[in-house]
């Protein structure tokens, strides 16, 4: 499905990543393999992981370019885009999925901890998304695929900074979308559910959260990749800015905030009149404090 094609990978190193390194290569595409081998919290680094993918995709008759660059730079991450024009001539996918955890709960969460998740996610999407577009824009083609959460989407505890981020980026995606639809150029998010170390990372302090954490596991990270292979095709030509949830053999079209129930007064609201008339209108459809295992709240399939 992607013969011809070359796609940029952040984070690939490993995780979910890998799994679309793989799983591009296999469908004929040229990868460029990026990652910083970086811990779960973003600390230290390290060259190995981004080429053990390269060497394992050649082993199989692939071509694949590693890259160590972080998304997290503006600089850096101009050198991920060139990586893949000066290893194999041209861009057409970018598949933004690097990502790292700080999590805690939101009143002790430091300046920094909110930083570094936003400079990685956030700032890290636009970065390789942005370097990649004066490409894509000459072209008249090119595909995003950026990596969301439910953390984000639906709410989870002790994430303000990843939710934040993660919600940012499905707001930077519909931008792209609207923004690069006259160039032919594509953007939509996938939020992954999958066994990877940063899952692993969730505390298990009760017997609920082990069993819970249990379930997961047997949630492959290769079952993400057929969406970002499909997505990157030409077979997805028509489809832009859209949110995919992917949970084992389960897939998702997510929502998008639409107004849900409106209440209008000829003469205007007070605060009082609010009180009365609108909120009592509008409160059966408010959302619950929903966390999202409370969404997705039977085992995966
Ligand atoms: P992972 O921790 O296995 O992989 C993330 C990779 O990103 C690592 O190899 C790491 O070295 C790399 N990385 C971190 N900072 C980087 C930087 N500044 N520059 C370049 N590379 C960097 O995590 P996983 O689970 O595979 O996550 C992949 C994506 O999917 C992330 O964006 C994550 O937020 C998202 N996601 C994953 C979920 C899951 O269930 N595993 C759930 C929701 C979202």
């Amino acid at each position: 499905m992607l013969a011809g094609k070359v796609a940029l990978v952040t984070g690939a190193g490993g995780g979910i990543g890998r799994d679309f390194a793989l799983a591009l290569a296999r469908a004929g595409a040229k990868v460029v393999v990026n990652d910083l081998g970086t811990s779960v919290k973003g600390e230290g680094a390290d060259v190995g992981p981004a080429q053990k993918v390269v060497d394992e995709i050649e082993s199989k008759g692939g071509k694949a370019v590693a890259s160590t660059d972080s998304v997290a730079d503006w600089t850096a991450a101009n050198r991920i885009v060139q990586c893949a024009l000066d290893s194999f001539g041209r861009i057409d996918v970018v598949i933004n999925n690097a990502g790292i955890l700080r999590d805690r709960f939101f009143f002790n969460m430091s300046v920094e901890e909110w930083r570094a998740v936003i400079d990685v996610h956030l700032n890290g999407s636009f970065y390789v998304a942005r370097a990649a577009a004066p490409h894509f824009k000459s072209q008249e083609s090119g595909c995003y695929i950026h990596m969301t959460s439910t953390s984000g989407l639906v709410g989870n505890l002790g994430q303000a900074n990843y939710s934040a981020a993660k919600l940012g980026i499905v707001g930077l995606s519909k931008s792209i979308a609207l923004d690069m639809a006259k160039y032919h150029v594509r953007s939509n998010c996938i939020a992954p559910f999958a066994w990877s170390r940063m899952i692993g990372s969730i505390p298990t302090e009760t017997e609920d959260q082990k069993a819970r954490v249990e379930k997961l596991k047997f949630m492959d990270t290769a079952k993400i990749a057929p969406i970002a292979v499909y997505l990157a095709s030409d077979q997805a030509k028509d489809v832009s800015g859209q949110i995919f949830c992917v949970r084992a053999n389960e897939l998702f079209l997510m929502s998008q905030n639409r107004p849900v129930r409106s209440v209008h007064r000829a003469k205007g609201w007070t605060p009082e009149t609010i009180a009365s008339q609108a909120i009592p209108a509008l409160r059966p459809n408010f959302y619950p404090l929903d966390r999202s295992q409370e969404v997705f709240s039977w085992d995966p399939l």
